[in-house]
């Protein structure tokens, strides 16, 4: 054997023997690379005769190309056994679920809060909102709730910083602003809900500073107290899923309403839980009344030819009741053992129109 083919030999058994992508770079760099030995080769030719290179030439030349074939090839199976390998490796299955198990909810707020919504939708209110960081002029002034109104202290408001002139806005203390708003935007009749988060410096098991309330607002020239007390009634017996409800008007007081009165509904504690519509307990639901002449001049409204009724109610209590749930505090807390148990799948509640309730 030549030494030519001794080295060819050599270098195409190194180039079999190479396992993976880097060793064969390795035999490529000793045998092609500047100091390689075919380099070596082709660099002689230089030194040769013109007959010499004649005829060394092209076989050093086909020499090069059968190494570097060689060496395409190999790259190429071995490429190929590595994705082989990588496929049989990284097999899914693509008939599995997306996700075995459930990992969100929907929290008991949010439930509460689309059902109230779908309930009074059905009897013609449409959802109004306003914002959370209100002036005080909306939030109490225009509620006949005027600066010295002592009814203002019952509210325990937080208060932001004074802007230039003076004014404090203040973190809405209810839903009621947004009566105002809803009037000033528009002209009678009004038939609206509004739901949304409120404020008030309070914690304890039944009150925390952030809490939901949901408005109602019905105006125009017959509304009576009579609506109202209909209204309120068809709206917990579709709420709690019952042909009748206990409950009482309690004669009460609101700056806006007059007159005024706060529901009640029956309860019973039994230990942590809550049992709803029977019992000796009464739980409020909710402050209510006619709505109060100055409000309306407030808001713009001829109050010598509308009328109309408004509520407000604790969504957060809402869902207590309805759901068992002992502790107002805990829904706020972000517990994740407290959102799987009270939470709602997102997919498998079926909302209260589908279900047919009423
Ligand atoms: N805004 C009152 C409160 O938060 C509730 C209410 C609303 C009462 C509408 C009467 C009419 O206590």
């Amino acid at each position: 054997m030549s030494d030519l083919e001794t080295l060819e030999q050599e270098i195409l058994d190194a180039v079999r023997a190479a396992q993976d992508v880097r060793a064969l770079d390795q035999v490529r760099v000793t045998a092609l690379g500047k100091k390689g030995k075919v380099s070596a080769l082709m660099r002689a030719l230089g030194g040769m005769t013109p007959e010499e290179r004649k005829t060394m030439g092209p076989i050093y030349n086909q020499l090069k190309d059968r190494v570097a074939d060689a060496i395409a090839a190999r790259r190429q199976e071995i490429e190929e056994a590595e994705l082989d390998a990588r496929l049989a490796r990284e097999r899914i299955d693509v008939t599995l679920p997306v996700r075995p198990e459930p990992v969100g909810s929907v929290h008991p707020v949010s439930q509460v809060t689309e059902e109230i919504i779908e309930i009074f939708a059905e009897m013609g209110f449409a959802v109004a909102e306003g914002p959370d960081i209100e002036d005080d002029w909306h939030n109490f002034t225009a509620l006949n709730m005027g600066p010295e109104h002592p009814a203002r202290q019952m509210h325990d408001t937080f208060y932001l910083a004074p802007d230039e002139a003076g004014g404090r806005k203040v973190l809405r203390t209810h839903t009621s602003p947004v009566q105002i708003r809803t009037m000033m935007a528009g002209k009678p009749p009004f038939k609206v809900i509004a739901p949304g988060r409120t404020y008030r410096s309070d914690s304890d098991a039944t009150h925390t500073p952030m809490f939901h309330q949901v408005e109602a607002l019905m105006v125009d020239e017959t509304t009576h107290m009579g609506h109202l007390k209909g209204c309120i009634e068809e709206f917990c017996k579709a709420f709690f899923e019952v042909s009748e409800v206990r409950m009482r008007f309690r004669p009460s007081y609101f700056p806006f309403t007059e007159p005024s009165a706060e529901v009640d509904i029956a309860c019973t504690f039994k230990g942590d839980e809550i049992v709803l519509g029977e019992g000796d307990d009464w739980m409020e639901i909710m402050g209510c009344g006619m709505v109060n002449p100055r409000v309306f001049e407030n808001a713009g409204v001829d109050s010598t030819r509308y009328q109309g009724f408004a509520f407000g109610a604790g969504i957060d209590r809402l869902a207590m009741l309805k759901y068992g749930i002992p502790d107002l505090r805990q829904f706020f807390e972000s517990d994740l053992r407290w959102l799987r148990h009270y939470g709602f799948a997102a997919l498998d509640i079926p909302t209260l129109a589908t279900r047919g309730v009423r």
